[in-house]
This record gives C-alpha cells, sequence and structure tokens, in this order.
C-alpha cells in the first residue's frame, strides 16, 4: 500500500474541473469529416491511414476541439495545434527542423523542468510561436486516477496546447507547447492545486523512473515504486536545482528482465536480484511437462512451436548449463546460476526468484556522445533494499561526491570512470574491487601499482643501479 512521505492533503478534484464534459466531447465521423485546419497538410494526411493509432488524427480532433472553445476559455492561441501541423508539414517537405536552436526558459526557484522552444517561422505560425515543453513528475510506474489526469488535462487545455507525450522515454508526463507567461501559473496550479511537482532537466537528477514491479509483478525482488519514489524525494534539490557536470539518470528494475531498460537508459541503474535458491514447485513444474500450463505463459501462442520440451526450451538454453532433469525432478545448481530469468519466465507458475532478495547495483550507462554508447556495469554486486535505503543513498552520495569534483564540463558517470579507471573509482567511493565487476580480466599488461605497493617504492637511483650493471 503506497505510503506517501509527506502529509498530502486532500485534493478537491470536482472543484479543479474548468471545462464541462461538453466542452471537451470527441467529435463525431461526420463532424471530422466537414473539418478542415486552416493549412494543407497533404503529406500528414498521408499518415492518417492505416491500423496504427494516427498522431495526425488526433491533433485534428484537438483542433477541432481549440476551434469549438469560447475565446476566454483558452490562455494560448486558439490555433496553435493547426499551426504545429502546418510547420511539421513544411519540415516533411524541406526535410528539416523549424525550430530555433536552444531555448531557456523556467520557473522561479528551480533551474530545470521546462524546455523552451520557439518556432523559426513564427510570422507564418504564430500559433506555435513559443512552443516550451513542460517535464511534470510522473507516479513511480505511471498509475493514474482518472479525476487526476482530467484535472491534468483541463489545466493543460485552459494554459497549453492540449497535446501530451504519455510519457517522455525518462518517465515524465510531458505538456508539449505553450508560452512562457503561462509558465509560472501552470507550476502554481499544479503545485497548489494538485500536489504535482516538475521533472527534471539539465545538468541534474533527472526524473526516476521505476517498472511496475511488486504492484503487478511475481518477479520483484524488491519494492521498484518505493525506492524510486522516495529517491526522488529524497533528491529533490538535486533534481530541480542542476549541480552536476552533467546530467544523471536513475532507473528501477525488479528483476533482471529489466523493463525500464535501467542497465541502458540510467547512469544508475537498480535491478532486483536474489542471493538464495530459485523456488521451485516440483507439481507446476510436471504439469508445464504435461502441457497442462502454457510455457511465458502464452506469449508464443501465436504460431505453433510444437509441444512444450522442458530439456530444449529450458534446460538446453540456460546460460550457465546448471539445470538438469531426474524423472520428472527439476533439479537448479543455484551456485552456479547467473540469475538470467530465463527459466523463470518461461515457467512462471512452477519457478519463483528467491526469498532472500535485493538489487545490483550497476553505474555508467549512457548513449554515444560523446565517447560510444555504454550499459551501465556493475558496481555493488548485491545490497539490500531496504526503507529508507540509507545504504543506497549513502552509495550515491559517495558517487556524486567523486563525480561532481572530478567530473569534466558535460562528462557523463561512464565517461568519468573510463577516464579515471575503474580501480581509482572504486577508491574514490571506498568499494572493494570484486570479480562480478569485470566481464573477464584485462588482457594487456600495462597495469598501474601503487607505489606503496610496490616493495622499495618508484624513487630508485640509477648509480644504484649502475653499480651492479655496468654500462
Ligand atoms: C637507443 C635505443 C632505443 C631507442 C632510441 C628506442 C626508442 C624507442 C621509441 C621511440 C619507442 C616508441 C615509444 C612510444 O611508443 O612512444 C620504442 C618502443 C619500444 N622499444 Fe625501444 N628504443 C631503444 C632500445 C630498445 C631496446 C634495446 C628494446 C628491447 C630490448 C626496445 C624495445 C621496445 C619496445 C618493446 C617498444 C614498444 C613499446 C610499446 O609497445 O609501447 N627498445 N623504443
Ligand atoms: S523488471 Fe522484472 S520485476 Fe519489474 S516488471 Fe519487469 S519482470 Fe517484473
Ligand atoms: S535463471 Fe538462468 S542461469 Fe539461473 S537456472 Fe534459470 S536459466 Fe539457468
Amino acid at each position: 500500500m503506497f505510503k506517501p512521505k509527506v502529509p498530502q492533503k486532500e485534493i478537491k478534484y470536482e472543484e479543479l474541473r474548468i471545462y464541462t464534459d461538453e466542452e471537451l466531447r470527441n467529435p463525431t465521423d461526420e463532424e471530422m469529416k466537414n473539418f478542415k485546419i486552416k493549412h494543407d497538410i497533404p503529406l500528414l494526411e498521408q499518415l492518417e491511414s492505416g491500423p496504427w493509432p494516427s498522431y495526425v488524427a488526433d491533433l485534428k480532433v484537438e483542433a477541432w476541439r481549440r476551434r469549438r472553445l469560447a475565446d476566454d476559455r483558452m490562455m494560448i492561441p486558439r490555433d496553435v495545434v493547426e499551426d504545429l501541423l502546418g510547420q511539421v508539414e513544411l519540415s516533411f517537405v524541406h526535410g528539416e527542423t523549424h525550430w530555433k536552436h536552444g531555448g531557456i526558459v523556467g520557473v522561479i526557484g528551480y533551474g530545470g523542468g521546462v524546455i523552451g522552444r520557439y518556432s523559426d517561422l513564427p510570422d507564418k505560425f504564430p500559433g506555435i510561436a513559443h512552443f516550451h515543453t513542460i517535464r511534470v513528475n510522473q507516479p513511480a510506474s505511471k498509475f493514474y486516477k482518472t479525476d487526476f489526469l482530467r484535472a491534468i488535462c483541463d489545466l493543460w487545455e485552459f494554459r497549453g496546447s492540449g497535446i501530451l507525450n504519455l510519457h517522455g522515454s525518462t518517465g515524465d508526463l510531458v505538456f508539449l507547447g505553450t508560452t512562457t507567461e503561462q509558465l509560472e501559473p501552470i507550476f502554481q496550479e499544479m503545485a497548489h492545486h494538485l500536489s504535482q511537482d516538475l521533472g527534471g532537466s539539465g545538468s541534474n537528477l533527472r526524473t526516476p523512473e521505476c517498472c511496475v514491479g511488486r504492484a503487478r509483478c511475481e518477479y520483484a525482488c524488491y519494492d521498484t515504486q518505493d525506492v524510486c519514489y522516495e529517491l526522488t524525494m529524497h533528491y529533490q534539490d538535486e533534481l530541480h536545482r542542476p549541480a552536476f557536470p552533467y546530467k544523471f539518470k536513475f532507473k528501477f528494475s525488479g528483476c533482471p528482465n529489466d523493463c525500464v531498460a535501467s542497465i541502458a537508459r540510467a547512469d544508475l541503474s537498480v535491478i532486483g536480484i536474489w542471493r538464495d535458491k530459485i523456488r521451485i514447485d516440483q507439481d507446476a513444474v510436471r504439469a508445464y511437462i504435461k502441457g497442462d500450463l502454457i510455457p511465458n505463459a502464452g506469449a508464443h501462442r501465436g504460431r505453433d512451436w510444437g509441444k512444450f520440451d522442458i530439456q530444449k526450451e529450458v534446460i538446453d538454453l540456460c546460460p550457465t548449463k546448471c539445470m538438469r532433469l531426474e524423472g520428472e525432478e527439476l533439479y537448479i545448481d543455484d551456485e552456479n546460476c547467473v540469475r538470467c530469468m530465463h527459466c523463470i519466465n518461461v515457467m512462471p507458475r512452477a519457478l519463483r526468484p528467491g526469498t532472500d532478495t535485493g538489487a545490483c547495483i550497476l553505474v555508467g550507462g549512457k548513449a554515444p556522445i560523446l565517447e560510444g554508447a555504454q550499459l551501465s556495469m556493475v558496481l555493488v554486486p548485491f545490497m539490500k533494499l531496504e526503507p529508507p535505503y540509507d545504504n543506497l543513498k549513502e552509495l550515491i552520495d559517495k558517487i556524486w561526491e567523486i563525480w561532481m569534483e572530478e567530473g569534466k564540463n558535460r562528462e557523463r558517470l561512464g565517461e568519468l570512470i573510463q577516464r579515471m579507471g575503474l580501480w581509482r573509482f572504486l577508491d574514490a567511493i571506498g568499494l572493494p574491487p570484486a570479480p562480478q565487476m569485470v566481464w573477464h580480466p584485462r588482457t594487456n599488461p600495462y597495469i598501474f601499482w601503487k607505489e606503496e605497493d610496490v616493495p622499495g617504492g618508484f624513487k630508485r637511483d640509477i648509480n644504484d643501479y649502475r653499480s651492479r650493471h655496468a654500462r
């Protein structure tokens, strides 16, 4: 059960409604057929065909809705959506963007959260002369109630374009397109009436994100939502006021399936894991073998893959070959299991993660710029995760201390570790090296030694050497 960390005031959603249902209703097919936006968009209109939900069709509906609203029912131009479609059409023609470079806007007290943006054709498309994006910190795992979403949508229709991105790749609920004047009112409305804060942008802690975790998944090895929420609240200052050499992201997955792709998209990836044995229900194993239970919970039902063959589909695919069948008993040599999740994924009714659970902490994930893409690498093979997660906070604080001090301007943590070398980084945060940190030992012999570890040190006298070895 979710327990907020700060006192929550009751949100009176009904009083927050701005529009009536009639004002926001959807058009009939007939009404849409007769509706034409102010620009010709033949290229975009091709994207209304086909089975996938069309963003062009959706934007047209929104344009239709704004045409119907009374003049005093919108704080930014009525035709913001139509001008957006017009400019995108032109970008399709030119094969070029028509947004100006950069844009620095925000709200008082914060150094991030809003991405400023201006059209480079403001005379042609005045409705999007300003088209700023606001990042709104989403609830962990993105569970919503409709009355919250209605209140958010009303506010955004009134003070913005009505266009949302559900959600940004980092996790935020994204408001797409408003003017500078509306930023502060939107922020104040959200903070005072919806207990809703902005997300992160800039050289700071970005909005943390987690998988669905214990809310709806049997594999979750820790409460991803609770950690995500706790750390978001604990590091509010780092999130709202950029103090870092560059951006920094947290992501939390409950197991190695890594449903938020934390290993690829976070500087700090927290991935659930267990230390004890996989729990085996032998009756359920037999039910899978017999065909009474469907492998992978039916994920491959779209095609006939033949009768389930536990040897072929599980045992032979185990990456460490640590499973075996004796009669109809399944054995796992857990010492050699690398917790890849494969067997559990195939037979979720028979196999479960152990009960001594926690997380593996990995660091350094990033996209290619500058020094090449990196997946996060193991820093702490196993850490218990229990509220208030002081052990994790302590590790994060140490990482930040060294990165904030040593990191070059716009150097991600992964690049700092490459530049310093893992051993210096481990030294700096006081962690001992562990074999789990490397895929294989180094192949080259360019090994640095610390002077104190070398008998006699590094200061040598050449004459002493010559006394034994003549020139
Ligand atoms: C007056 C005598 C020598 C001179 C002027 C000399 C000069 C150099 C220079 C300029 C390099 C390139 C260094 C670099 O990569 O930046 C080099 C590399 C090398 N030298 Fe010499 N060298 C001499 C004698 C020797 C001797 C006697 C040996 C072996 C017994 C040797 C073995 C090597 C090796 C193995 C490398 C490659 C090192 C690497 O891979 O980085 N050199 N030498
Ligand atoms: S990462 Fe693991 S725990 Fe989280 S939702 Fe995916 S399968 Fe479940
Ligand atoms: S989790 Fe992976 S490594 Fe472990 S027993 Fe199952 S298949 Fe093998």
